[in-house]
């Protein structure tokens, strides 16, 4: 029998390597190589010609198509991002930072689901489960149970037994299995625990949901490979120290991935938010400098988002420059087109830009409104409190078009602002009469800094 042989494998693209590096050969990112033992009595792989269930290929029209029989939660935002609930068979995995609330929210849609739930959990035990089900404030049903395992072929029995609708595993990088050699948490490990569930789910039409961690860049940990072996991938995010948390859809083989959750953090659970642009700019009604309101949409939701920056002089010979919220790259951008198309020097001065609510925003549409906080911080001069901005800003100093601007400015004039600057290629086709808001059209962005500062 051969000898079990030691390979690296790079987490983030799965390519493996014979010696440790610190750089993947393949995707170039660093620190991600991983050890992993491959047993050596490995069967060959071949393409059996004796074998004589055939499998008949099917034409398309005659394929049963099995719509519509989604199974719907409670919950209207969780529902609406896996556009329109859980698909049986289908197995989703969402991903979150410790301590997000990922645990916290299924458990939340087990309590309330009222069909039969199996949730496993390799982290914590049944009585630490029930004592947050508790503080959930719901009325714990008859269809809720719970297992502490992390042994895959022990779950399956569980979940044979039980014979649920709905399969919860916490977490993904506890699983394990006695047939794989490479230890707990390793990539090998996941992989084939992953791929043992889901060949039982799907056998059995049972939808199942997966909780992994996310590393601190960002990606789930354990292979990429994972995200392609699930049909949904949903991400769990926002600031720890905020209350506000957005449930986004990376990944979706039955729906779109434009759509959003926002869920609000209080003591007893996690709660939907019916009115997103009121949380991220409650601070605003008083006029400071440096702030700027930005009409965005995340997913297909129109939000309004405060933009905060800070521009101080540099008391240190090398400027500072940090965002929370906002592409550091993008501020250097931006500043850079600040200096040389519209004459403003931030080479002595430091700039912090902010995001309200801890949140990361997506749209590029909001470029407009960072450079507007950031003038406004510049000159020490606020701007009314009442208007707001869209647009992408390029690297000759012109706003480009954003997607959707109807929508921005329906919601804009529904939050009660009276003008909204817009990109002027956007103005030319707007299709909107009963809105009272004032629309201005700008073509380059010097052109609007003139009216804050006259
Ligand atoms: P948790 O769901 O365990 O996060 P994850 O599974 O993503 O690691 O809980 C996250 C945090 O939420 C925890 O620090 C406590 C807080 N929390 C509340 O604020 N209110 C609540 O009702 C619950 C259950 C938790
Ligand atoms: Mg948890």
């Amino acid at each position: 029998m051969a000898k079990p042989k030691v390979v690296y494998i790079c987490r983030a693209c799965g390519t493996d390597h014979p010696k440790w590096q610190g750089q993947c050969k393949n995707c170039g990112e660093w620190n991600t190589l991983q050890e992993e033992i491959i047993p050596g009595n490995k069967k060959q792989l071949r393409w059996d010609k004796s074998s004589e269930a055939k499998p008949k290929a099917q034409k398309i029209v005659d394929i049963p198509t099995n719509r519509e029989s989604r199974l719907a939660t409670s919950d209207s935002e969780f529902n609406r991002v896996l556009g329109g609930g859980l698909v049986p068979g289908s197995v989703t995995l969402i991903g979150g930072q410790p301590g997000i609330g990922k645990s916290t929210l299924l458990l939340q849609l087990a309590l309330n689901l009222g069909r039969t739930v199996l949730y496993v959990s390799g982290e914590e035990s049944p009585a630490q489960i029930k004592m947050r089900a508790n503080r959930l404030g719901k009325e714990l049903g008859e269809y809720c149970y719970l297992l502490a395992a992390t042994e895959t072929e022990k779950i399956i029995e569980a979940a044979k037994d039980l014979d649920p609708d709905w399969l919860i595993i916490d977490s993904v990088q506890t699983l394990r299995s006695m047939q794989v050699d490479s230890g707990q948490g390793s990539i090998t490990q996941i992989r084939e625990c992953t791929a043992m569930l889901t060949d039982f789910v799907k056998a059995r039409q049972l939808p199942m949901m997966l909780i992994g961690h996310i590393t601190k860049e960002g990606v789930i940990a354990g292979p990429k490979l994972l995200e392609h072996m699930v049909d949904c991938v949903l991400q769990f995010e926002g600031d720890r120290r905020h209350a506000y948390r957005l449930l986004r859809s990376i990944k979706n083989r039955f729906g779109s991935t434009d759509e959003l959750g926002i869920y609000e953090m209080q003591s007893s659970g996690l709660h939907a938010v019916e009115n997103p642009s009121m949380m991220l700019m409650e601070s605003h009604s008083s006029q400071l400098s440096g702030s700027a309101i930005s009409a965005t949409i995340e997913g297909m939701r129109p939000m309004m988002v405060e933009v905060q920056s800070l521009v101080s002089t540099a008391v240190y010979g090398t400027p500072q420059r940090s965002t929370t919220g906002f592409d550091l790259n993008r501020l250097h951008m931006l500043l850079a087109v600040l200096e040389k198309r519209a004459g403003y020097f931030f080479n002595q001065k430091d700039v912090f830009l902010n995001i309200a609510g801890g949140f990361r925003i997506s749209d590029p549409s909001i470029d407009l409104a960072v450079i507007a906080a950031m003038v406004s911080s510049f000159e020490d001069e606020p701007w009314p409190s009442d208007v707001t901005f869209a647009g992408e800003v390029g690297l000759s100093g012109e706003v480009r078009p954003v997607a959707r601007p109807e929508l921005r400015l329906i919601e804009a004039d529904r939050m009660g602002f009276t003008r909204i600057y817009l990109p002027a290629q956007n103005v030319r086709g707007l299709n909107v009469k009963d809105q009272k808001i004032e629309v201005v059209p700008l073509e380059r962005i010097d052109s609007f800094i003139e009216r804050l500062t006259t």
